[in-house]
């Protein structure tokens, strides 16, 4: 794993879209796995700015989201069709036919589910897997206990998990029970794997997934697992880190060829 910790937010998300930016440079027509929530926002606002001011191309790119709500149309305001079309993909130049975000409105779920998994490998694998952090250790909606080799499935949120999406919903009696998210399988299976992570409230579930065990209690500590798991911090969601003087101590002496 490496652990690379930002004075704040926005810096670390300027890291993360330099290096999908140089992702899509190396690989015009690579596949990008992504997430919604409040972590991923700037950075889909720098690549926007990218894509308008430095001519950043993604004519080509595909994408796969992690995950939807099930029960909620494209259009529903806190649906996760709309939020990346809002966020992201309204204001770059890529093709409608190369998106492919969960339908949380599928009759068939597990046969909708496999097709799903069969189009990611149809389109090569995932190259990168943007993903943000529950503060209960989720990934995806891969909610504690989720098998670590799980695929794309149907998944029961927690009570804690609605609760913190309830202010999307208007009240938490309006947030759905189950959500379609690719699998913790799935995610390792991504080239690399980018975890952002920020603000105090993370902490302790950074502290857990990077320097606890590996377990299904904590599914974002699979990441352990994984050949190229990038986990980008700020300070605060790195404040409960035992090891950070060595994180800090990698990222300085980086070699040059493995900078972005
Ligand atoms: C979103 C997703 C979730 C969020 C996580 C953190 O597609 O899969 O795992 O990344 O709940 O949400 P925020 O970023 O809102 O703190």
């Amino acid at each position: 794993m490496e652990v690379i910790i930002q004075p704040d937010s926005q810096q670390a998300s300027w890291l993360a879209a330099r290096l999908i930016k140089k992702i899509i440079q190396e690989k015009p027509n690579a596949v990008l796995g992504l997430a919604t929530g409040n972590t991923p926002l700037q950075l889909y606002k720098f690549l926007i700015k990218m894509h308008r001011e430095e001519g950043l191309d993604f004519s080509q790119v595909r994408t796969f989201n992690l995950d939807e709500y099930v029960g909620l149309s494209p259009d529903h305001p806190a649906s996760f069709h709309h939020y990346m079309w809002t966020n992201l993909f309204q204001h770059i130049n890529i093709k409608p036919e190369n998106v492919h975000i969960p339908d949380g409105l599928a009759s068939d779920i597990p046969g909708y589910c496999q097709k799903y998994e069969e189009e990611i490998k149809a389109a090569g694998g995932i190259d990168i897997q943007i993903l943000g952090l529950g503060t209960n250790g989720h990934i995806g909606f891969n909610e504690p206990s989720s098998s670590l080799s799980s695929r794309t499935r149907i998944k029961t949120l927690t009570d804690q998990t609605r609760k913190n999406n309830a202010v999307f919903f208007g009240g938490e009696e309006n947030v759905p029970y189950h959500a379609i998210t690719m699998g913790i399988g799935t995610i390792l299976e991504a080239r690399i794997c980018l975890l952002m992570a920020f603000g105090r409230k993370k902490a302790r579930a950074i502290a857990m997934a990077v320097e606890g065990p590996v377990t299904a209690m904590v599914p974002a500590s699979a990441l352990q697992l994984h050949p190229k798991a990038i986990i980008l911090l700020d300070r605060e969601a790195a404040s409960e880190l035992k090891n950070v003087d060595y994180y800090h101590w990698v990222y300085e002496h980086k070699p040059d060829w493995q900078k972005f």
